[in-house]
């Protein structure tokens, strides 16, 4: 018995990183799943790779109400539920709060927080209607938790996830969906590759643990939010940072 037999899983932003890796962990764990990326054919090829047989691609703006309701209802259309919900999508737009622009404020809220929030009430009116509960899972940032330095637009929208996932913890316990979120640290993605050196490692050494995290360490706490593991949770925060900023 795999932890998410039967179980269909939508995860945005999940043509490369994160959500690649949880994209594949959940399908070594019995998932199909639908990756929904702005880079199409990036998912698309992500999907064939994992495993063509239980994963599509999928192109969609998270920040689009239009897209993220197709992509629910091509979810569930063609895999036939829609189980699990991992809004991920992400982008940075780094400045001080000096340089930043309204547009890179804009384009940051839109990804992370509108996107989250569209997510979370597509999925849930999804889920509603199948009346079969669901887990949705929103990717904060330790950002949200302890603000950066250059990342005003980022860490406003991060801190904003946690309590859009906990207001709508409240609101959806009663029909069965489970609403959580997780605040990585420091994770070896291209979104960190394109760090300067120093930077990198003046957070390294910030990190108890002594290193960056993996993708797979934090799909491995998506799993956990994901399946039954979890089922008496809801309205979480679990940081995954190696100690960093506890
Ligand atoms: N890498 C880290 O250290 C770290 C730390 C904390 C939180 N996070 C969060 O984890 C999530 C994944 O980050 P990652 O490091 O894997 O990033 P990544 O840059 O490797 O991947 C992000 C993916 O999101 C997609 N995307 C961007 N804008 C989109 C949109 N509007 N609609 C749909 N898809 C879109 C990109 O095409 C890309 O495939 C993000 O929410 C990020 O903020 C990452």
């Amino acid at each position: 018995m795999n932890l998410l037999d039967n179980k269909v899983a939508v995860i945005t932003g999940a043509a490369r990183g994160i959500g690649e890796a949880t994209a594949r962990l959940f399908v070594e764990n019995g998932a199909r799943v639908v990756i929904g990326d702005l880079d199409q054919a990036a998912a698309e090829q992500a999907a064939k790779e994992i495993d063509p047989e239980r994963v599509r691609g999928f192109g969609c703006d998270v920040a689009d109400p239009d897209q993220v309701n197709t992509l629910l209802a091509y979810a569930r259309e063609e895999l036939g539920s829609v189980d699990v919900v991992v809004n991920n999508a992400g982008i940075t737009r780094d400045a001080t709060l000096k340089k930043m622009t309204v547009d890179q404020f804009d384009q940051v809220i839109a990804v992370h927080l509108r996107g989250a929030w569209l997510g979370t009430q597509a999925a849930a009116e999804t889920m509603r209607a199948q009346g079969t509960g669901g887990a949705i899972i929103n990717m904060s940032s330790i950002s949200g938790k302890v603000g950066f330095f250059g990342q005003t637009n980022y860490s406003a929208a991060k801190a904003g996830v946690v309590g859009l996932t906990k207001a709508a913890a409240k609101e959806l316990a009663k029909d069965g969906i489970r609403v959580n979120s997780i605040q990585p640290g420091l994770i070896a993605t291209e979104m960190t590759r394109a760090m300067p050196e120093h930077i990198w490692e003046a957070k390294m050494a910030e990190i108890p643990m002594g290193r960056a995290g993996e993708p797979e360490e934090i799909a491995k706490v998506a799993l956990f939010l994901a399946s039954d593991l979890s089922s008496y949770m809801t309205g979480t925060v679990l940081e995954v940072t190696g100690g960093r900023l506890m």
